[in-house]
């Protein structure tokens, strides 16, 4: 069944950090603007739906994520006015924009707060939670900060401690904490309904929909979701019938329960030692070793992913997608890191042809590598090196920013090298070619689609290579991957195709006929994408 709404079926997405993507007015940090030139590169690399970093009113202790006013523009951005000018544009090229939603705290700038900040009761007391008194220093399972107001009570936190959460009501009271409200006292309803307005306002000026920070966040003492999501699926009702083309995909990393909830989308993220984790970035606790699938170590467990995946898309497949990013700006080693662009190939080939939808991370479609020792910017702390500005050219700043090195937002890569677009452009093997060629293959084949059905082949315990296929519109494709850097092979049903596989992507000749059987027979590092019939 195609996904609702119908663009989402052919989406990839490509996440932009507004700050470090493209500066256009020389002060050092990135701008809608910016972003605005640089549409024509998205265009080329045939991604064709944006998800922007927050760019919002902010304070910037945690890089926007602590919004201080929902409907305005930060000004080192631009202007709301750029920001509907971007949207305009998109969709004049045919792409779609997500905004990033931080619904379940604000900063403390928040005006917002600042009112419930006071001792005299007023419209704004209960939109965040606050005990009872100053002295009720701790409460279980939340986060406390005491003694910031004026108001003889302590705010609860959501993630950083000048991200006070807004309320959402507990689902479960506990009397010991009289101050603990009910989803449906007036607070938490009228929390819900700025939620809502925020959302509109967006929508109506061009927004496709949203990247759901922390979505499971909402409802406090609420240990199997259902309480967070109702909130959603309200949401999700009011979309349905008054924005039927909007979607949103969730931060919750529990597709199971954020589909469900509503979201037509939600993450695999690395929020564990976990199934995503074990496809890019996982590492021996003793010696740091990579031992990721996707690593010519070979040390690789498909079946850590796998397992844990097929549980969650067989259960959602009806209802929603999954959505596997090649990074994002909290996750660090960088994809690139570690990795040939034969490897990171791979990895592509991979993250292009899975169901559900794909994100790649700015900078990952030509192997940028995040930096270590970096400063913390911003809250980034570990994540820092992540966050570093788009590799351009081998101008100054790496095309980035015409400011002074000491005032760009992050310190450009030391040696970027090949790592730039201008480099890999007119490069018909650079990473950069090869990850165009993957999305426009995905493109062409429905079978490929992102409801497409996945069926893997070959996926065993602690082995080479990962085989699966895709069937969709009348058509079935074989995937085959070994990251690893010895060769592999497997013999595989002779009934999968009556024909030799045809190489759609990737190492030809790799199928021989074996009697009734074929014989896959794989080099070290390589893999491809094959038509059966
Ligand atoms: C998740 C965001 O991705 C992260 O960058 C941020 O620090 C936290 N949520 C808090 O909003
Ligand atoms: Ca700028």
């Amino acid at each position: 069944m195609p996904p609702t709404p119908s663009w989402l079926e052919i989406a990839v997405f490509y996440e932009i950090y507004p700050q470090t993507f493209f500066d256009s007015n020389g002060d050092g940090i990135g701008d809608l603007a910016g972003i605005l030139q640089k549409l024509e590169y998205l265009q080329y690399l045939g991604v064709n739906a944006i998800w922007l970093n927050p760019c919002f009113a902010s304070p910037f202790q945690d890089a926007g994520y602590d919004v201080s006013n929902y409907y305005q523009v930060a000004p080192r951005y631009g202007t709301n006015a750029d920001l509907e000018k971007l949207f305009a544009e998109a969709h004049r090229l045919g792409m779609h924009i997500f905004l990033d939603l931080v619904p379940g705290h604000t900063s403390v700038e928040n005006a917002w707060f600042k009112e419930s900040c006071r001792p005299q009761p007023n419209e704004y007391s209960d939109w965040y939670i606050w005990t009872d008194s100053v002295w009720t220093w701790s409460a279980p399972g939340v986060q406390t900060v005491i003694g910031y107001a004026q108001r003889n009570a302590n705010y609860i936190t959501n993630f950083f401690h000048f991200q006070p959460a807004l309320n959402y009501g507990f689902a479960v009271l506990d009397p010991k904490h009289p101050w603990q409200q009910p989803v449906d006292a007036p607070g938490p309803r009228a929390v819900r309904k700025e939620l809502r307005n925020i959302m509109k306002f967006w929508l109506d000026r061009g927004a496709d929909g949203f990247r759901v920070d922390m979505a499971g966040s909402l409802v406090k003492h609420d240990a199997d979701g259902k309480a967070t999501a109702a909130v959603w699926q309200e949401i999700r009702r009011w979309l349905d019938r008054d924005y039927p083309q909007a979607a949103l995909v969730s931060e919750w990393s529990r597709p199971t329960v954020a589909i469900p909830a509503g979201f037509h989308m939600d993450f695999m993220l690395p929020f564990a030692r976990n199934g995503y984790n074990s496809l890019f970035r996982l590492f021996d606790p003793d010696d740091h070793t990579n031992t990721s699938f996707f690593h010519p170590n070979g040390g690789g467990d498909i079946r850590f992913f796998l397992d844990e995946y097929l549980v969650n898309f067989r259960s959602t497949r009806e209802q929603g997608l999954i959505a596997i990013p090649s990074g994002n700006h909290d996750t660090t080693p960088r994809l690139g890191n570690e990795r040939t662009p034969a490897d990171l190939q791979l990895a592509f080939l991979f993250l292009l042809t899975m169901p559900g939808v794909p994100f790649l991370y700015y900078g990952d479609e030509i192997g940028m590598r995040s930096a270590d020792g970096l400063e913390s910017k911003e809250g980034a702390y570990d994540r820092t090196g992540a966050r570093t500005p788009m590799q351009w050219d081998d101008s100054a700043n790496a095309g980035f920013s015409t400011a002074p090195a000491e005032a760009l937002y992050l310190p450009v890569e030391a040696k970027p090298r090949h790592r730039t677009v201008a480099a890999q452009r007119d490069d018909p093997e650079s990473l950069l070619n090869h990850v165009r060629k993957l999305i426009e293959l995905r493109k062409e084949h429905p079978a490929l689609g992102a409801s497409g059905s996945f069926k893997p082949v070959h996926a065993e315990k602690n082995a080479y290579p990962f085989v699966y296929t895709r069937t969709g519109g009348g058509e079935t494709v074989l995937v085959a991957l070994n990251p690893a850097k010895s060769p592999c092979g497997v013999t595989l049903p002779g009934t999968l195709s009556k024909k030799p596989p045809q190489t759609l992507y990737g190492t030809e000749n790799v199928f021989q006929r074996q009697g009734r059987k074929w014989l896959l027979k794989l080099p070290g590092v390589s893999g491809g994408l094959y038509l059966l019939s």
